[in-house]
């Protein structure tokens, strides 16, 4: 039941998110905007008054999942006629889709685009005045929001936005279809954010971008290196992260900065999708397998311990055994520190989707399989490397299954530890067990 009362609501929120730390990120967004107007958060979409459904569209997977929850609502919805229901991110974006989900599912009450968040209360209002509903899916990305509220629920780590969408057009992806041309942050903007999350006392940033490095492209008065020597610059003990890199982006003037920035982890993540030159081509990554190696070395070079983390994808249209062994090869040449894999899902409208050679899905899932094999093999080694050493860990919150607080190492490497009111610490761990990729310890000290 709602109660307008100058323009504030009163009721319980629930924001389901799937998909990426965009999402994620979006998603307090959203909680910041429902906040504001006066509901309250609660974690059980059955109960809530509002329920918004941040969606992904990324694999069919992700899609199958968001439509299955939104259509598990129909029957809650039937007993509670008050409930709203709204459906936004990737997935609606799509041509067409906006209309198919009203069909479908004709108890959702609105529908908006990726580049219309900023205006759901707006939405809601209109929603709740005419009774009908409300879809607002712009096609094109327009400027950039800025000061949009957020209730962020990551502490330590606050997210930071410094561009929007992406200009690759890679062909398996959807990306740049649902998210639009990519647009850098003001950087004056995004040094205030961080400020404001280092004031509130969070202990590291992330910063976020379908393609980080090539932040400032369009604004043309910096670029991705000085943005991280301004941030680095700030005062405060924090650690700087940032995701993603395209390898094709990445140079030494960005790698020294990394490098010789105090703040920033000695982790990256550079997807690679395949190891071989002939799917790389046909994926438009714009590098070669030799060139992607070659980038492995200069960040090596300057930071010889540095862990790199990537994206795999097998059974893209016309891959074959060979193909997929130069990936497998790929993988054991450079030893990531994790990686993550994904069996190819054609994706329409995306060139990839019309390739001739689709691949079977259980050669593709056999591929996935050995892949995750090998890459388990690499992480166990990684970590039984840890046992006996201590290492330096931001916890970052309490695992209540495990009963451990846990937290990660400047090599993005996940610990486990008791002890006592420690989110938002630094602190040194001894590693006595090494897990698959999760490593378990005892507190040696708190940092003050
Ligand atoms: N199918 C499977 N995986 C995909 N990714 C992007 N598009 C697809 C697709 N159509 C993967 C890529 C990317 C990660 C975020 O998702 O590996 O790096
Ligand atoms: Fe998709 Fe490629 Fe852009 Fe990443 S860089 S979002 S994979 S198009």
């Amino acid at each position: 039941m709602y109660h307008i009362i100058m323009d504030n609501f009163t009721g319980k929120y629930c924001v389901v998110t799937y998909g990426c730390q965009m999402n994620l990120h979006e998603s307090e967004k959203l909680a910041g905007i429902l906040e504001d107007l006066g509901f309250t958060r609660i974690d059980n979409e059955n109960n809530a008054d509002i329920v918004v459904f941040n969606t992904c569209c990324i694999r069919e997977n992700a899609e199958k999942k968001a439509e299955g929850n939104i259509g598990a609502l129909k029957r809650i919805k039937r007993n509670k006629k008050d409930m709203i229901i709204a459906v936004g991110g990737c997935m609606t974006q799509q041509a067409g889709y906006a209309d198919k989900l009203i069909k479908e599912f004709p108890f959702i009450d609105i529908v908006f685009g990726t580049h219309n968040l900023e205006n759901f209360a707006e939405m809601l209002t209109e929603r709740l005045e005419n009774k009908k509903h409300v879809v607002k899916v712009d096609e094109k990305e327009g400027k950039i929001i800025e000061g949009t509220k957020k209730t962020r629920s990551s502490f330590p780590n606050g997210w930071v936005n410094i561009t929007y969408g992406c200009n690759n057009f890679c062909t398996y992806c959807i990306v740049p279809y649902v998210r639009g041309r990519e647009r850098s942050r003001a950087p004056e903007a995004i040094l205030d954010e961080c400020k404001q999350l280092l004031d509130a006392g969070y202990k590291e940033i992330t910063l976020l971008g379908q393609n980080v490095n090539s932040y400032g492209q369009d604004l043309k008065t910096v670029d991705f290196a000085e943005l991280i020597e301004r941030i680095s610059a700030l005062d405060g003990d924090f650690r700087l992260r940032f995701m993603t890199n395209h390898p094709k982006d990445l140079n030494e003037k960005m790698v020294k900065a990394i490098a010789e920035s105090p703040k920033t982890t000695r982790s990256v993540h550079l997807p690679v999708q395949a190891g071989s030159d002939r799917i790389l081509k046909l994926m438009n990554r714009h590098y070669t397998r030799a060139e992607y190696l070659d980038k492995v070395a200069l960040l090596r070079k300057y930071m010889p311990d540095i862990a790199i983390t990537t994206d795999i994808m097998v059974g893209f249209p016309t891959e074959t055994d060979e193909d997929f062994n130069d990936t497998v090869s790929l993988v054991k040449q450079v030893g990531f520190a994790g990686a993550f894999t994904f069996v190819y899902s054609p994706r329409t409208g995306t060139p990839a989707a019309k390739m001739a050679g689709q691949i079977p899905e259980e050669v593709s899932k056999e591929r996935i399989m050995g892949l995750i094999d090998l890459q388990n093999g690499i992480n166990r080694a990684q970590s039984k490397s840890y046992l006996g050493k201590e290492t330096e860990i931001l916890c970052e919150g309490f695992d209540e299954k495990k009963n451990k607080f846990l937290g990660r190492d400047t090599y993005g490497r996940m610990a486990y530890f008791d002890g006592k009111d420690l989110i938002g610490k630094f602190v040194n761990v001894k590693i006595t067990k090494a897990g698959g990729i999760s490593l378990y310890g005892e507190l040696v000290s708190v940092k003050q």
